[in-house]
Formats: structure tokens, C-alpha cells, sequence
């Protein structure tokens, strides 16, 4: 091993960036979560949370990954043999239908061609055939990671109520949360989750569960066994500004700084700030004379883009050489796309400069990787920029 000068550039679609605001709120000795100091950075945070949610119910915070998180939100509504309808529209998506069949969930997973979102059509068909009303919940992606397609959300909300369908809403934000515009609330979610390393540019380790009323009523009833994911008790704790168990206080540390920096920069322009680098990245794919693997424009992410590799050239030779020659981490292709696209993620904490530079790195390499290519992509995005 040796020192590489200069900043590695973490290109993928979370962990992303850790901003050094962030990195020294966090460096601060561990206090005792259950004195008054801990009381008022729990209660801060708990309040801050609601308002990237755009909601004005609980938050329950996990010290999860997002995996556990989409756990909390089946099991907390959900009992043995519910139906539950559910979208393939990427890896992310497949991995938590496999947890709700592990669960003893009876899922109609809804095939897909990892291109595109969930069809609020298909949505609206499936729960006007349910007349029974036996399907419990969907549950859907809002962002998936994997392809670089974002789902409509509300689109999808609209399409339950004009059947007029009980059924809940759990949203996995977890790609999207503090990057695309999604409002719990409004959209009336019944579950949002998310976790702490993508847009709200903190490191791994906390998990985060929105939790409106009729998933709170549904919670007293369901029945699939649960114990440490239960928002009761954390719910209970929470209102008093405490935990039920020892939580990631440094990590709350530095959520309450990533709120701040939110706040500051507004959610709003955050969100204005996501789009544009998205699209400066795809005139760079476009002018590379490659293909974006989301097919419809309307569906595009702002937080990744996915680029397919053309025939007989492997994305992940191209990524590690990305990694040799320039320092940059590349998102992989995932289960079916393996080896057949790279992700370059543009979530989180970044400016125009930090994104030309990334873009850069996949022209030089696409260069170095001899990959079948036009050049000009970086200097497509830098006129973008600078409309
Ligand atoms: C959309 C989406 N859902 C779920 C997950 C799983 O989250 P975690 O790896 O934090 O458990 C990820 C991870 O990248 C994701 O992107």
C-alpha cells in the first residue's frame, strides 16, 4: 500500500460523501444517552427528521442499516399470510420481496424489466380485481439503486384511492430520502423508509422509519413476531426525548449537522441541485454515444445514473480500471446487470466541480478501456452547467 495524494472520488450511489461539517459534529466524545445532554439532541433531531419526511408523524430511528428498516415496516403492520403487492423493478426491490416471503408474506411480485418504475395502471388493475380487500399492503421502491429509475410515488397513491383500496403504502426512500422531492404526508404513505448514507450524507449505521396513523393503527393489530424492530416502545421513549435501548449517538450527532446543512442549503434547491447534476451526467452519456438504462425519461433518477456497457466490453474490468488509474468508485451492476452497466451516483454532498470531475474519470477510462465511445460527454455537461 501506498499514500494516493488527492481526494478518492466515491462515485457510488451511497455511502456517499461524508462532508467534513458532518465528519467533526460527529468526533466528539460518546455521551451518556440517558442524561439531559443526549434528552435534547434526541428531541432535535426526532423534530428535524419529520421535516425531510415531509411529515408530522413519528420518525423511529434504528441503529440499522436500511435493510433492518424494511424490516420494521413489515413487521410492525403485517401478519402471517398477508397479501402484500409488490414491484420487480430492480435488485433493491427483489432483495424486500425476498424478506416479505422469508416473513411468511404471500406477495404477488409484480414482474418488471429493470428499466422502468412501478405502473400506478398496474396498481390501480390488481387492486380493483382485490375486491375482498385481501391485499394488505404495496410496497414500493421510490428510488431503485440499482437501475437509476424512479418511481411515482404519488402516481401510485392516486391509483389506490380511485378504487378506493385499503391497502397501506410502505415507500423505500432509501436512495431518495434528501435528494428527490418525496413528501410522506401529502402523498399519503402509510410507512417511509429510509436510512442515514445516501442523501443525508452521513455514514452507515442508522435506519429510519416514518410512520403515519393508519400504520400506527395497523400496528396494534399485526401479528408477525417482532421485538426489537416494535415502534412502541420507541415511540413511548421517544415522546419523553429518550431510547429504549443505546442508541448510534455519535451518528445522531451527525444527523443533527447533515439537518442543519439541509436546512441551510433548503430542501427545495437540494432537491434543484440533484436534478441538474443528473441531467449534466446524462448529456455526458448521451454525447459518449452510450445508453442511460432507465428508458423513460420521465422516470429518470437524480440521485444515480446507470450506464449500460456496450456488447462484449465488462463494466466491472472498466470500473476496477476507474479505480486504479484515477482513485474514483464506480457503482457496480447488481444480480442481473452484473457486468453490464456501471452507476455513477450523484447523490449527496456535491458540487458542479466535484461532478465534472467524476465525469472525467469515466471519459479518461472509457478512453483507457478502449469501450466504443465518442468523447466530448465532460464538455456536454460543462455547457449544461453553466446554462
Ligand atoms: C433502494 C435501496 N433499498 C434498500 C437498500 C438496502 O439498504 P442497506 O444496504 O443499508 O441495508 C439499499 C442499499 O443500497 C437501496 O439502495
Amino acid at each position: 500500500m501506498s499514500y494516493k495524494s488527492g481526494r478518492h472520488f466515491l462515485q457510488i450511489p451511497g455511502p456517499t460523501n461524508v462532508p467534513y461539517r458532518v465528519l467533526q459534529a460527529m468526533a466528539v466524545p460518546t455521551i451518556d444517552h440517558r442524561g439531559p445532554e443526549f434528552n435534547n439532541l434526541c428531541k432535535e433531531v426526532l423534530e428535524g427528521v419529520k421535516r425531510i419526511f415531509k411529515t408530522s408523524s413519528p420518525v423511529v430511528i434504528y441503529p440499522s442499516s436500511g435493510t433492518g428498516a424494511w424490516e420494521a415496516a413489515l413487521v410492525n403492520t403485517l401478519s402471517p399470510g398477508d397479501r402484500v403487492l409488490m414491484f420487480e423493478t430492480g435488485h433493491f426491490a427483489t432483495l424486500w420481496y425476498n424478506m416479505a416471503r422469508k416473513l411468511g408474506l404471500d406477495v404477488d411480485f409484480v414482474p418488471g424489466d429493470w428499466r422502468s418504475g412501478v405502473d400506478p395502471g398496474v396498481v390501480e388493475s390488481k387492486l380493483a380485481d382485490d375486491r375482498g380487500h385481501s391485499i394488505k399492503a404495496v410496497a414500493m421502491v421510490h428510488n431503485e439503486t440499482s437501475t437509476g429509475v424512479t418511481s411515482k410515488v404519488a402516481g401510485v397513491r392516486q391509483a389506490i384511492d380511485r378504487v378506493g383500496h385499503p391497502a397501506l403504502l410502505l415507500v423505500d426512500t432509501i436512495s431518495s430520502l434528501g435528494s428527490i422531492d418525496y413528501r410522506h404526508d401529502e402523498w399519503g404513505v402509510d410507512v417511509t423508509v429510509g436510512c442515514s448514507q445516501k442523501g443525508l450524507m452521513l455514514p452507515p449505521g442508522l435506519g429510519f422509519n416514518a410512520v403515519g396513523p393508519k400504520a400506527s393503527a395497523a400496528s396494534e393489530t399485526a401479528r408477525l413476531p417482532r421485538s426489537f424492530w416494535d415502534w412502541s416502545p420507541v415511540i413511548a421513549a421517544n415522546r419523553e426525548g429518550f431510547t429504549p435501548y443505546t442508541p448510534a449517538t455519535n451518528l445522531l450527532f451527525g444527523l443533527r449537522e447533515a439537518l442543519m446543512m439541509l436546512e441551510e442549503e433548503g430542501l427545495e434547491n437540494v432537491f434543484a441541485r440533484h436534478d441538474r447534476h443528473a441531467e449534466a451526467t446524462r448529456r455526458a452519456v448521451k454525447a459518449w454515444g452510450l445508453e442511460v438504462l432507465c428508458s423513460k425519461p420521465e422516470e429518470y433518477s437524480s440521485s444515480l445514473t446507470a450506464v449500460m456497457m456496450p456488447e462484449g466490453f465488462d463494466a466491472d474490468a472498466f470500473r476496477r480500471l476507474a479505480l486504479e488509474k484515477f482513485d474514483m468508485s464506480l457503482g457496480t451492476g447488481l444480480t442481473k446487470l452484473k457486468g453490464k452497466v456501471f452507476r455513477i451516483g450523484h447523490l449527496g454532498d456535491l458540487n458542479d466541480l466535484t461532478l465534472i470531475g467524476a465525469l472525467a474519470g469515466v471519459e479518461m477510462s472509457l478512453d483507457l478501456a478502449a469501450v466504443p465511445h465518442s468523447g466530448g460527454g465532460v464538455a456536454e455537461a460543462m455547457n449544461y452547467l453553466l446554462l
